[in-house]
């Protein structure tokens, strides 16, 4: 049965939202997304500006929306910080999207994960509780921890993951969210703290960094740079368009029960390959390229993640029967615009790739072309 949203009801005043790592990908989509849907809603944006973090994602706010949105330069590991954010206003709910985020970078350097992830989670968490108890335990404070369907492990040919599946993480980086869910979890069971958990699958759309499959992919193939294909590229992820994702958020801040986990998917399944195939027949027909000249001739199958999850698929039968919310976005459709934006938005990926953006490239890809010369993967 659908439930009606019912928090902004329970509030004294208008929402005011802290949204972690909001100067990132989803977390700046889902800010454009809810001032543009909730007039009178305001946000606090804290977020370290890390090499993901770009405050360009806002520069298409609209005058009314920038007034709602203000912006701090912050770090979730600096508990002082925390305290004299929670201190200075009357903080409706904590939206946590801040987090190291790519798998790859976990694998070379997974220190960061723990220390952002795991860490920064507790102390936001802290933060949190101690405004919330001194405030007299508001039954109408939220704490929405934006987890990811990684936690869950690799699935095999069949099935499914639903909100009781068994943690099972591979890599750093989801044995950190992994831990930061569990802490979460922990704050409602001990001391009633009113978090609710999404875990949800891979994302794709405006803004998001070109490190990840869908935007590297787009952005070697108009250079036309080699196409790196992890291993035999028949792992399966299941694509969830960020706008969906972020209006399964809304749903879940505003009628979702705390203590509750809700599972988010887009139920569009695809290989790596298939992914790939398709953004060069997108992109080649947007660029007048054939034959020879096809970006197919671009794709290199490179040694394997270390790790590397086969198959995620989400079971979202719980956020669609309890919340009535679905994936409204047809996956080719979203893809496709995804395509057009980066094409449209070329001086924006030129901004965000920075000295540390390239390090990176060439130290990810490089280790692989040192894996294939011989060398052993680690893991
Ligand atoms: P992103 O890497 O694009 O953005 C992360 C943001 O967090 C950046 O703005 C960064 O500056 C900020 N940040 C990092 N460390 C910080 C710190 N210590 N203090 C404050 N800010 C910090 O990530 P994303 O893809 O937008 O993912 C957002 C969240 O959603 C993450 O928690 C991720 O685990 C989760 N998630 C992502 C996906 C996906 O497909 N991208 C899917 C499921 C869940
Ligand atoms: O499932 C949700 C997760 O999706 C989020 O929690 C993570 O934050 C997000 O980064 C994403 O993780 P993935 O590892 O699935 O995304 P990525 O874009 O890095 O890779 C998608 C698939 O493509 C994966 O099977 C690895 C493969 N791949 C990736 C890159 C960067 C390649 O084959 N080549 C590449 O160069």
């Amino acid at each position: 049965m659908k439930k009606s949203s019912c928090w902004p009801k329970l509030l004294s005043s208008s929402p005011l939202l802290l949204v972690t790592g909001g100067a990132g990908f989803i977390g700046s989509n889902f800010i454009r997304y809810t001032l543009a849907r909730r007039p009178l809603w305001r946000i606090l944006n804290l977020d370290a500006l890390t090499y993901a973090g770009n405050l360009a994602n806002f520069d298409d706010l609209s005058a009314q929306d920038r007034e709602r949105h203000r912006f701090i330069h912050g770090d979730i590991r600096d508990l002082a910080c925390l305290r004299r954010l929670f201190e200075q206003d009357e903080i409706s709910a904590v939206i946590h999207f801040a987090a190291e985020s790519h798998v790859d970078r976990s694998i070379l350097g997974p220190e960061a994960f723990v220390d952002t992830n795991v860490l920064g989670t507790f102390r936001l968490l802290e933060a949190a509780r101690a405004y919330w108890e001194g405030k007299g335990r508001p039954a109408a404070f939220r704490f929405l921890h934006v987890s990811t369907d990684e936690v869950y492990g690799s699935l095999g040919p069949q099935g499914r993951f639903c909100e009781d599946s068994p943690y099972d993480p591979s890599s750093p980086y989801s044995a950190s969210k992994a831990s930061s869910d569990h802490f979460v979890r922990a704050y409602f069971r001990t001391y009633g703290l009113p978090t609710i958990i999404t875990n949800c699958s891979n994302n794709y759309g405006p803004y998001q960094f070109p490190e990840k499959l869908i935007p590297l992919m787009i952005m070697n193939i108009i250079e036309k740079k080699p196409l790196p294909v992890y291993g035999d590229g028949q792992n399966i992820r299941d694509w969830l368009y960020v706008l969906d994702h972020c209006q399964a958020l809304l749903s879940v801040l505003e009628a979702g029960t705390p203590g509750e986990t809700y599972n988010i998917g887009g139920g569009a399944e695809r290989s790596n390959i298939n992914i790939v195939h398709k953004l060069c027949d997108l992109l080649d027909s947007r660029l007048g390229r054939s034959g020879a000249d096809s970006s197919y001739h671009l794709i290199r199958f490179v040694p394997d993640r270390p790790g590397h999850d086969r198959r995620y698929a989400i079971d979202s039968s719980k956020i669609q029967r309890e919340l009535g919310w679905r994936p409204e976005h047809d996956f080719e459709h979203a893809l496709a615009a995804t395509v057009d934006w980066y094409l449209q938005h070329l001086d924006w990926v030129e901004a965000v790739r920075s000295g540390e953006y390239r390090r990176w490239i060439s130290l990810n890809y490089q280790k692989r072309d040192e894996w294939c010369r011989g060398g052993e993967a680690p893991g």
